[in-house]
């Protein structure tokens, strides 16, 4: 029996496809949700909508302290695993849900497949960053998303073996729901024109937990608001930490969208302003210009082939590069085609029956 994890936003959406494949391939398996996210607009939305069943163990861990958090998911998951005794655990990306189950599953002596391996800011002030290189360390099947990440798992000694660049499953999900998300022309709701407006979502601790930053990201959407209508979608995060300082900015601030609406906006936005991870991504597969406001980004690919620019938290940057007209000429990295979860699949099918005849 497989046990695959998921705990936060973005694991949803790189965990739908891969779930729905180990379902057609009528694989045993148990889905486990640690509840590191749980507002309904943060969790149960994305079930429904990304058709994903629901949770078979459901761990309601919630908010705290890294450490107070990952302790909890550990206690909570290695429960799990001595009782269920899953032949493999599947993690997603780089959140503290995901290196909690790998590190409790690992200490078991549980193969881990990681989705989503091998990607580096090299800067450990990112919590995400120091979730990736222990995951990965733990983890016996490395499901990769682009080239840069194959080579980070050979520099740190990772059996080549291990490692497969099979796409990314975040695209998957876009692929299968795109259609769908702009036949309800989300834009109405917000009365602006397709490609005539900002779509902005910031929740990074580097750019929302601290009073100046805040005050400059501010700044800056202020002073594109003056020229575009902006959308803000707010991270609870972000809401919390903001001290009024965003509801002041005279962009449209709302609560965070489901999917469908969120990916529907973007598809036809003029510009996205962000410090996603997923969402530089997903800009890159649809053609849409990305602005990071970031000093790195872990998805170079986002930049080298597709439509991704980091720009600093300086107002005056932000808006030079979200207000520019020039238009880029993106492509679509290599095995973003819609099928990574299938490629995860098979490898993972093949890897359970070598297992069971050693
Ligand atoms: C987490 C991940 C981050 C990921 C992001 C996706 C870690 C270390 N961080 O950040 O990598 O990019 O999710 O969105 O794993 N809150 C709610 N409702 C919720 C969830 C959170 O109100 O459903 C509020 C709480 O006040 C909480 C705060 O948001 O303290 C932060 O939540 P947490 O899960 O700790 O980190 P994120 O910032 O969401
Ligand atoms: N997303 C969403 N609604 C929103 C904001 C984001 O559905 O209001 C989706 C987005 O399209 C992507 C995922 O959530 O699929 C990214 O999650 P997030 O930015 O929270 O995490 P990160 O990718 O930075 O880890």
């Amino acid at each position: 029996m497989i046990i695959s994890v998921v705990g936060t936003r973005p694991n949803f959406v790189k965990m739908a496809p891969v779930i729905r494949e180990l379902q057609r391939r009528e694989l045993p398996h148990k889905l486990v949700h640690t509840g590191q996210h749980y507002s309904p607009q943060m969790s149960t939305i994305f079930f429904e909508e990304l058709g994903m069943p629901q949770p078979d163990i459901y761990l309601g861990v919630g908010s705290g302290s890294h450490a107070e958090q990952t302790a909890k998911i550990m206690i909570g998951f290695e429960q799990i695993c001595q009782q269920e005794q899953p032949e493999i655990v599947i993690v997603a990306g780089d959140v503290n849900s995901t290196m909690a189950c790998a590190l409790a599953a690992a200490k078991l002596h549980l193969p881990i497949a990681h989705v989503e391996a091998g990607l580096r800011s090299f800067d450990r002030t990112m919590p995400e960053e120091i979730n990736r290189v222990v995951t990965d360390q733990l983890a016996d099947l490395l499901f990769a998303t682009e080239a840069s990440a194959i080579e980070h798992l050979q520099t740190e000694g990772i059996d080549a073996a291990k490692v497969h660049l099979v796409g990314n499953t975040m695209i998957d999900t876009l692929h299968t729901h795109l259609q769908r998300a702009l036949d309800r022309q989300p834009w109405q709701t917000y009365d602006v024109e397709p490609g005539g407006y900002a779509l902005v979502t910031f929740h990074r601790p580097g750019n929302v937990d601290h009073r100046e930053t805040v005050t400059e990201l501010a700044r800056a959407l202020a002073q594109i608001a003056a020229r575009i209508p902006v959308i803000f979608p707010i991270h609870p995060r972000t809401l919390a930490n903001g001290g009024g300082l965003w509801e002041q900015s005279g962009v449209r601030i709302v609560e965070p969208l489901g999917y469908l609406e969120f990916l529907g906006l973007m598809a036809r936005a003029q510009v996205v302003i962000t410090d996603s991870g997923g969402v530089q991504e997903e800009t890159t597969a649809l053609g849409v210009r990305c602005v990071t406001v970031r000093p790195n980004t872990e998805r170079p690919v986002t930049m080298t082939a597709g439509t991704n620019q980091l720009v600093s938290p300086h107002a005056e940057k932000i808006v030079a590069a979200a207000l520019t007209s020039t238009t880029q000429t993106a492509q679509i990295p290599p095995l973003w085609d819609g099928h990574a979860a299938e490629r995860i699949g098979a490898i993972i099918q093949n890897w359970l029956m070598g297992a069971a005849r050693s």
